[in-house]
């Protein structure tokens, strides 16, 4: 089976990249992404930019199974309409099942909201893909030692503007900072053990390994 990763060279991408090829038990891993020369080791790559849909068509060609990882554009609008270009040409394609992460808590949301382009790429993949996997990831402890870093360097999370943030970045920030206080990540599902097939790490050690603190 021949198994693809689109937004193959980023964080969350490389990390799927490498699992699978862990376990790939024979399969073949085709990693799908803008910067080809980006992506070492073993996987198969492919260039694909969601921007261009007609470069999407070749680097689905073939593939069995597709994971779709969104981008981070903070440009209200352009990741739903990403999400859609990248589903259209897996289904064109023939893609027999395809997975495309989203977000805890996504719900039905207008652009500029954060979880827009999730609920536009999720209702998507449901209406026009033979058979789907939607994975609606929690948190990343990584995010919160990226926060963490920010706030403990200037001692608090605003100073965003001064930092030269655009303003998309900042209302995807706050947009999370809003979810939190809304609760909408709060959900312990256990499936990172039984997916992963091994428990997460608690986040406290996640942020005292990053921030080499005991205290933390
Ligand atoms: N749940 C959470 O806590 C959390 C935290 C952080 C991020 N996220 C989300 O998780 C996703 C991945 O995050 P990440 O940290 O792995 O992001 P990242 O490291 O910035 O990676 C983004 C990926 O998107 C690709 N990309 C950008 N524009 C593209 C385009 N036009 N066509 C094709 N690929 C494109 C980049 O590849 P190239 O530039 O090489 O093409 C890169 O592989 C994002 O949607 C982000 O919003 C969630």
């Amino acid at each position: 089976m021949k198994i693809g990763v689109s937004g193959a060279s980023g964080h969350l991408g490389k990390a799927v990249v490498s699992e699978l090829l862990q376990r790939a038990g024979g399969h073949e891993v085709v990693a799908i992404t803008r910067t080809p020369e980006t992506v070492s080791g073993p996987a198969h790559v492919r260039f694909g930019d969601y921007d261009r849909p007609e470069s999407l068509a070749e680097a689905y060609a073939g593939l069995d199974r597709l994971l779709i990882i969104t981008t981070v554009a903070p440009e209200p609008g352009k990741r739903g309409a990403q999400n859609v270009a990248a589903i259209d040409a897996a289904v064109k394609a023939g893609l027999k099942h395809i997975a495309f992460m989203s977000a805890v808590g996504t719900r039905r949301e207008e652009e500029p909201a954060r979880g827009a382009s999730y609920w536009r790429g999720e209702q998507h993949l449901i209406a026009t893909a033979p058979a789907w996997t939607i994975l609606r990831m929690n948190f990343y402890a990584e995010a919160f030692v990226q926060l963490a870093q920010a706030a403990l360097g200037q001692g608090v999370l605003a100073g965003l503007t001064q930092a030269g943030l655009p303003a998309g970045a900042i209302n995807i920030v706050t947009g999370i900072q809003a979810s939190f206080a809304a609760g909408l990540f709060d959900i312990v599902t256990g499936d990172v053990e039984r997916l992963g097939g091994r428990p997460p790490r608690p986040l406290r050690d996640v942020l005292a390994a990053a921030l080499k603190s005991p205290s933390v």
